[in-house]
């Protein structure tokens, strides 16, 4: 994409100087809706950390898998996919909906190229619904209570945070952010999540010089987490089999799985 082709802003205003990385993870994952700026952060990531394209096309399988498996073996409907990033081949919707055309998600995400694509998020079928919220993960209150206008919070939804949690800095706040959105869905809930990691058994060393770049070089911020860190997040939920996990063993597809420095779990509040 070239920056006169950059579309207009929403809340945030498109910034093409600076990598983004909703828009590095776009490229990451085989995507065109990035910038020189971006392609030129991604690289030297990735140059640092080869494993990170692996981490990125892995979180994306991973989330195929658990939407599918809530979709056909847990009955769930209505998905909140808080740190939406880009559209890309299959988005939440499109694996949800070729199962159960009566699904109802809603997007979040506040990079203002998201909303900018937003309109390929919501070619929902006609027996479902889908919306986008442009909303800052640090207030979980408005991202509640505007997706309750097209998700029923009297039935069990599967809030997804995939790569979100890392962008909240601050631990504490990150637990509260999932609690508070955890308490506004019913029994029956779930928690999708995925997050990077330092943890050497994951091998996420190199995450530290790579994140260290990043948060020099590009936005938002971001932070890696040990599993005990990953694992609090699901305080009073059940985690499902195999619990947490590199993202590439959950449901693997295949009997050997490389092992990739992300985590990935669905549990169930039950
Ligand atoms: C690593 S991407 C993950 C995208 C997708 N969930 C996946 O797993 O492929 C993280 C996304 O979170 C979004 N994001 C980062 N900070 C955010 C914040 N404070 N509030 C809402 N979204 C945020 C970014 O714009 C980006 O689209």
């Amino acid at each position: 994409m070239s920056e006169n082709q950059a579309p207009s802003s929403g809340s945030g205003r498109l910034n093409t100087g600076v990598a983004h990385n909703a828009r590095v993870w776009n490229y990451w994952i085989g995507g065109k809706d990035n910038y020189e700026v971006d392609q030129a952060v991604g690289d030297q990531v990735a140059g640092m950390f080869p494993v990170i394209r692996d981490v990125a096309r892995a979180d994306r399988e991973f989330l195929g898998r658990a939407v599918r498996h809530l979709v056909e073996n847990r009955g769930v409907r209505q998905f909140l996919d808080i740190g939406t990033g880009l559209p890309t081949l299959d988005n939440t919707h499109e694996i949800a909906q070729r199962s159960a055309p009566d699904s109802r998600i809603v997007y979040v995400d506040n990079d203002p190229i998201v909303l900018a694509h937003a309109r390929t998020l919501l070619t929902s079928t006609r027996e479902g619904a889908t919306d986008y919220i442009d909303a800052d993960v640090h207030r979980p209150e408005t991202i509640v209570e505007r997706a309750s206008a097209t998700l029923d919070l009297d039935r069990p939804v599967a809030v997804m945070m995939l790569g979100i949690l890392n962008f909240v800095l601050d631990t504490h706040k990150a637990q509260d952010i999932v609690r508070q959105v955890l308490s506004a869905v019913p029994s029956g809930s779930y928690l999708v999540l995925t997050h990077p990691t330092t943890d050497t058994d994951l091998g996420g060393e190199g995450n530290v010089e790579a994140m260290k770049f990043w948060n020099e070089n590009a936005t938002p911020p971001i932070t890696a987490r040990t599993r005990a860190e990953v694992t609090a997040f699901f305080d009073g939920l059940e985690f499902l089999e195999p619990g947490l996990v590199s993202c590439t063993r959950w449901h693997a597809a295949t009997d050997s799985p490389t092992t990739v420095p992300q985590f990935g779990a669905v549990a169930l509040k039950p």
